[in-house]
């Protein structure tokens, strides 16, 4: 590993004061070299996913998320299959490689339903599906994976145990990454990621979620900085810091050269450049939200997450002009990891015995 755990917490702890000064007027020399990085690795080239927010339904109660059960300010929908094959269309046709179905963590919807789901889109176009729906039994799992799902997101937001079940009441890290585990030998592409800057969290924890999601061998990794949402108990907690978010992100590519990497939509809640800071500090994919302008709104994970009111391919539209004028290139390939096999062999071995 590149950096030790002591040089982590230094370099997270001195852009804490470096932001206290006000110097923001260029980028921290760990992000221009994380930035290389991720062009030696992809060149200009960045991978675009098309997010389908389909259910805001959730079962779960964390502290940080607007669609927690107990906010019964939020309008809760579930989208029909043709909404959803809709959106996916409006996706294609937009340049997405990949579709990443996503919604609360909830057992109310029968799997099977969502299993058909996943083999219609990929009978109908050439691309890889992503599933995020939360913590599920490992025969749901194995359903989706045989139904074709390529990939599985499940964020472990911190590895930290007592943050973690102070945050997410119920939860527990280490049952969070037994999950991602029997995902990963169930053979999906497997992702997780962090929030950057929850209320309680350390330079020292957040050094230490580095460190244990770089040990992973995982495909694709994410840091989206927190982002206090009104209707929560965290509502007036203090934001997350752009310079510490895209300080992690730089860290997790420099540990994982070959791992996607999004610019997360949270870093454009704080700055309009947020996300462009992002490709520039080592993210190699975007995620715009292709969910229908009539429920986008109400998929309200934090302020600022999904603008109500215009067409889902227009904002997209929008970030792909914002990328390219940025330098960037955008293709429109499923964009497999490029994380070396033997990374992942541990756990696939694991997996057979
Ligand atoms: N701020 C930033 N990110 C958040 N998420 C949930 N709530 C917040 C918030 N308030 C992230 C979590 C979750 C993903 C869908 O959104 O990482 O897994």
């Amino acid at each position: 590993m590149p950096y030790s755990r002591r040089e982590i917490i230094h370099i997270l702890r001195s852009a804490a004061f470096q932001r206290a000064k006000g110097d923001r007027s260029r980028a921290h020399p760990l992000c221009e070299e994380a930035g290389q990085a991720a062009r030696t690795v992809f060149g200009q080239t960045i991978y675009q996913r098309g997010v389908i927010e389909f259910s805001s339904q959730c079962d779960m109660a964390c502290l940080y998320c607007g669609l927690r059960l107990p906010n019964t300010r939020l309008d809760r929908y579930t989208l029909s299959h043709p909404d959803v094959l809709h959106a996916v269309d409006t996706a294609v046709q937009c340049g997405m490689g990949t579709i990443v179905l996503q919604s609360g963590q909830t057992a109310q919807p029968d799997p099977a339903l969502i299993a058909e789901l996943v083999s219609v889109i990929k009978s109908r176009h050439r691309v890889a599906v992503t599933l995020s729906l939360g913590e599920h039994p490992e025969d749901v799992y194995r359903l989706w994976r045989d139904s074709g799902a390529d990939r599985y997101l499940l964020k472990i937001e911190t590895t930290d145990e007592a943050l973690h079940q102070r945050l997410r009441p119920g939860q527990t890290a280490a049952t969070r990454l037994r999950h991602v585990e029997r995902l990963q030998r169930l053979g999906f592409e497997t992702g997780s990621g962090i929030i950057s800057g929850l209320p309680g969290m350390t330079p020292d924890i957040l050094a230490e979620d580095l460190i244990r999601l770089s040990s992973l061998g995982l495909e694709m990794l994410a840091v989206g900085p927190f982002i206090p949402h009104p209707d929560t108990p965290l509502g007036h907690s203090s934001r997350g810091c752009l310079t510490q978010a895209l300080l992690a992100m730089a860290f997790l590519r420099l540990q994982n050269r070959g791992a996607n990497i999004p610019a997360t939509s949270a870093l454009d809640s704080i700055s309009p450049e947020g996300r462009i800071l992002g490709l520039q500090a080592g993210a190699n994919v975007i995620m715009p939200s292709f969910t229908p302008d009539t429920v986008r709104g109400a998929y309200s994970i934090y302020p600022g997450k999904n603008r109500p009111g215009s067409k889902a391919a227009d904002i997209a539209t929008a970030l792909q002009q914002r990328v390219l004028s940025a330098g960037f290139e955008l293709t429109n390939i499923t964009g497999n990891s490029k994380t070396p096999l033997f990374s992942r062999l541990p756990r696939m071995l694991e997996g057979t015995l």
